[in-house]
């Protein structure tokens, strides 16, 4: 099944392009990590394969935005349970709140996915429990006007792929191969589970 590098080169790809787009898989949900020793699950929302870039959206407030201004080296979690395949990858992070891509990432995010960015940002005090979103807003969409003030919160992380490891949990043998970026495509080699 997996006999070859090419063959997994392949896995992942597939696995990394489906995740992108189907909210039902588990690899839509990646975990991504920072220099700080945080961790935390976010929206894998798209996946550019000419570039080997990640998306995700985020609020440029949350403070994962400033360690990766000052450490852009990040890693990206994706696990498959069913399927048992873990992707771990190593990457070079951008957070951008203007340019082309975000703004096109904002056009296609729906009122309730924006309303998110109304509300005080992600780790700001509180007296008591709360949304973070203003009262009104509460389970309320907002009109295109209203978020106006939403949209300076609202940043993308790009996340251009580095490195991969591949690791296939396997009754028969566990499998596990690494692979480096070469240009545009991609170095590998198998190494012991
Ligand atoms: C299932 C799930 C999906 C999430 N998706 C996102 C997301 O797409 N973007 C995001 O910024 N935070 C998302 N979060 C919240 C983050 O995990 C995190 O709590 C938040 O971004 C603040 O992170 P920070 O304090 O490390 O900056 C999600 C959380 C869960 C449980």
């Amino acid at each position: 099944m997996f006999d070859t590098l090419d063959a997994v080169r392949d896995d992942f790809t597939r696995r990394i392009e489906s995740a992108a787009t189907d909210r039902h898989l588990p690899m839509h949900l990646a975990v991504l990590s920072t220099r700080d020793a945080d961790a935390r699950v976010l929206v894998l929302r798209a996946f550019d394969r000419d570039s080997w870039t990640l998306r995700f959206h985020t609020d440029v407030r949350s403070p994962k935005c400033d360690i990766i201004a000052q450490h852009p080296g990040v890693g990206v979690l994706l696990y498959d349970r069913s399927a048992k395949v873990q992707l771990r990858i190593r990457g070079e992070a951008r957070v951008e709140t203007d340019g082309p891509v975000a703004d096109a990432a904002w056009e296609q995010s729906t009122n309730f996915a924006r309303r998110c960015y109304l509300g005080d940002g992600p780790g700001t005090l509180a007296a008591q429990m709360t949304s973070g979103l203003p009262p009104q807003f509460e389970g309320i969409e907002p009109t295109d006007e209203q978020l106006i003030p939403a949209r300076p919160n609202f940043a993308i992380i790009q996340v251009e792929m580095r490195e991969i490891d591949w690791f296939f949990l396997s009754h028969a043998g566990h499998r596990r191969a690494q692979f480096a970026r070469q240009g545009e495509g991609w170095e590998g080699r198998w190494v012991a589970p």
